[in-house]
């Protein structure tokens, strides 16, 4: 069965995983001196998994068939459970969502036997991480990579069936998905007999309300149950005790997408690309201060500053004016420039440089942008957004803003940098979820890096030009926001950046 699966994949894909696989190494750049063995950057077109990330052709069933999706199912679920689960083991797939915890092996965490109770399937759709918008984009242009993953995910598992947890903002993206898992139902794919496997099930639809902490997955499950998204004390796991008490495996969108193009072109063919322990094409969603903002696959480990020229048309000032960058969502600490000359994009290589791949939503600054008031507007985001469980959080979140604001202003004791350091590491790993270590990370990368801005800025808060620090819209023209802040308030420290937007 192995070798008809393989022969049909070959077809498929016109090609072997070893030609995949040789074809990346042929494409080694400079990456190679800098880490060592991989295969890096250079990913062509036939080895991207998202071939509708643009949305040039439909995203209805008709045309995604015709993109190889839902090719071989049936072949691919007769090879068992088990099976699945060790291909998804040997691709070295890492979770997407942030924390990158090796898939095949959570996957594996479900029970092979039920005892009464069902599982579940439940998707992390909340993609609430400011930044991060890769996930929104697989929802609306290719949302049948996500169907057919939930089946084959949901298969490994043995689910009966598959939640996705949309956030509640992603309307269109919803109406997009819901309509892809009726055509799906129609088409058999899902349902009663899914793909003429003999296996039933279901795909749900739930959106959210709009909270981050709900794309906590403990959170999640809550707010799927009914109640407000608090997370919850583990243990007990969810692939113990998870949605409605039955064992749950919650995931990104990006992880369940990929897994069926994984199963058909081959473990090894994923594996072909990134550096041991960081495998395989990843969505970089790009923002800030580059020439074309993007979401992008590419292969993991590519040096950022390849991803930044080859697909964003470089920096809007050229690769000198960088400043900062943060690699993987707010949640990971900034790099700075030096840093981000050498940084590759994976697990392994930030981390090793104080930071994350995170959500691999890539922020760029330029030289133009204050970080002081760039981080507090990130502290105020984590400060709005904790669910006030833990009184770490709930109190830390606010005194990381208030000291932040002063420190924008120039308007702080010196003594008070310690303090901010200490602050945010007594909010780290002391509460229930990890939101506290997300609003306190930003903040210490601020002080590794910055912590000169800040003094300086402390001895002579006159010279700090707030007016010339503001982020003024992409065109150079003032917001025209007056109707939102008039109820909301501006937001901002300055009252002379105020006026002039
Ligand atoms: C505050 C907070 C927000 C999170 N938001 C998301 C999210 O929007 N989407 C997501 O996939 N994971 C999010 N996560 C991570 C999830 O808890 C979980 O680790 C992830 O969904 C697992 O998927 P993966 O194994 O595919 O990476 C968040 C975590 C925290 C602490
Ligand atoms: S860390 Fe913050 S968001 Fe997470 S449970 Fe505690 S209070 Fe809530």
């Amino acid at each position: 069965m192995a070798s008809l699966l393989q022969r049909g994949l070959r077809t498929a894909a016109s090609r072997s995983p070893a030609d995949a696989a040789a074809r990346a190494m042929s494409t080694k750049t400079r990456a190679d001196l800098l880490a060592g063995t991989g295969a890096y950057g250079g990913l062509q077109d036939e080895d991207r998994i998202f071939t509708n990330l643009y949305g040039e052709q439909d995203w209805r069933l008709k045309d995604a068939v015709k993109r190889g999706d839902y090719h071989l199912t049936k072949d691919i679920m007769s090879m068992g459970p088990d099976w699945i689960v060790q291909e998804i083991k040997d691709s070295g797939l890492r979770g997407r969502g942030g924390a990158g915890f090796p898939s095949g092996l959570k996957w594996s965490f479900m029970p092979k036997e039920s005892d009464g109770r069902p599982s579940f399937l439940v998707v992390n759709a909340d993609e609430s991480e400011p930044g991060t918008c890769k996930d929104r984009e697989i929802m609306r242009k290719d949302p049948h990579k996500l169907v057919e993953g939930c089946l084959l995910a949901g298969y490994a598992m043995r689910a009966r069936a598959a939640y996705i947890y949309i956030r509640g903002e992603y309307f269109n993206e919803a109406v997009v998905l819901d309509e892809a898992i009726h055509e799906a139902y129609a088409a058999g794919m899902i349902g009663k007999d899914a793909c003429g496997s003999g296996y039933d099930f279901d795909v749900y639809l739930h959106r959210g309300a709009g909270a981050y902490i709900c794309g906590e997955e403990t959170a999640l499950i809550e707010s799927l149950e009914g109640r407000q998204g608090k997370p919850r004390l583990k243990p007990p796991f969810p692939a113990g005790v998870g949605v409605f008490g039955c064992p749950s495996t919650v995931t990104n969108v990006e992880t369940v997408a990929v897994a069926p193009t994984i199963l058909r072109r081959g473990a090894s063919w994923f594996a072909g690309f990134g550096n041991p322990n960081n495998r395989g094409t990843k969505l970089f969603g790009i923002s800030g201060h580059v020439k074309n903002p993007m979401v992008v696959e590419e292969s993991m480990s590519i040096p950022l500053q390849e991803l930044i020229e080859k697909h964003c048309g470089g920096m809007r000032n050229g690769w000198n004016s960088l400043q900062a960058c943060i690699p993987g969502g707010s949640s990971v600490p900034v790099l700075n420039k030096a840093q981000c000359d050498e940084a590759l994009m994976e697990f392994d290589d930030l981390r090793s440089k104080g930071s994350g791949l995170g959500t691999a939503a890539v922020t760029m600054f330029d030289d133009t942008v204050d970080m002081v008031g760039a981080i507090r507007r990130l502290s105020h985001f984590y400060k709005h957004e904790s669910c006030g469980q833990c009184t770490p959080c709930r109190e830390g979140t606010s005194w990381l803003e208030d000291i932040l604001i002063r420190m924008e202003k120039g308007d702080a004791d010196k003594r008070e940098i310690p303090m901010l350091e200490e602050i945010s590491r007594q909010i780290e790993g002391h509460t229930i979820c990890a939101l506290g270590d997300a609003a306190a990370w930003p903040v210490q990368g601020l002080l590794r890096h910055f912590k000169k801005d800040i003094e300086d800025r402390i001895d002579d808060p006159a010279s700090f030009d707030a007016d010339k620090a503001f982020q003024h819209a992409w065109s150079g023209d003032p917001f025209d926001n007056s109707e939102w802040t008039d109820e909301q308030g501006s937001g901002l420290t300055y009252s002379s950046a105020s006026a002039s937007s």
